[in-house]
């Protein structure tokens, strides 16, 4: 698996595209020795992908599943302490692991798909 690379579903929904509202969806890497639960962040203008771990007390961000932005859609929220985190870097910006960082995952774009680095994947789980 050294070079291999694993394409992150993104269900596309062409409304919503070019808007520059942040969007966030659970997606899990199944190619790890569990399936590591993962969150992909997109806005028109700025795509990331964090491992949905916080780093307060590891708990998943979502709760209920699925909702990973805060009440004003401008930040990345933990539910099980309140934590926020920038979407774009992963940084804790209120709570309380203020400076901490949520773990990025290297993505890029190929040919209108998301990939991943799987063995660098692997590296963060
Ligand atoms: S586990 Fe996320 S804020 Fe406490």
């Amino acid at each position: 698996m050294s070079n291999a690379k694993w394409v992150i579903p993104t269900p596309e929904d062409p409304a919503r595209e070019n808007e520059p509202a942040l969007r966030a969806d659970a997606f899990e890497v199944p190619a790890t020795p569990w399936p590591l639960a993962c969150v992909l962040v997109r806005s028109a203008h700025h795509t990331a992908a964090f491992v949905n771990r916080c780093p307060h007390a590891g708990h998943a961000l979502d709760f209920p599943k699925g909702r990973f932005l805060s009440s004003d859609g401008a930040h990345l929220q933990c539910r099980s302490h309140g934590a926020l985190f920038d979407p774009h870097s992963g940084e804790c910006v209120s709570g309380p692991c203020v400076g901490e960082r949520l773990v990025a995952l290297p993505i890029e774009r190929v040919d209108g798909t998301l990939q991943i680095d799987l063995p660098a994947v692997l590296r963060t789980d």
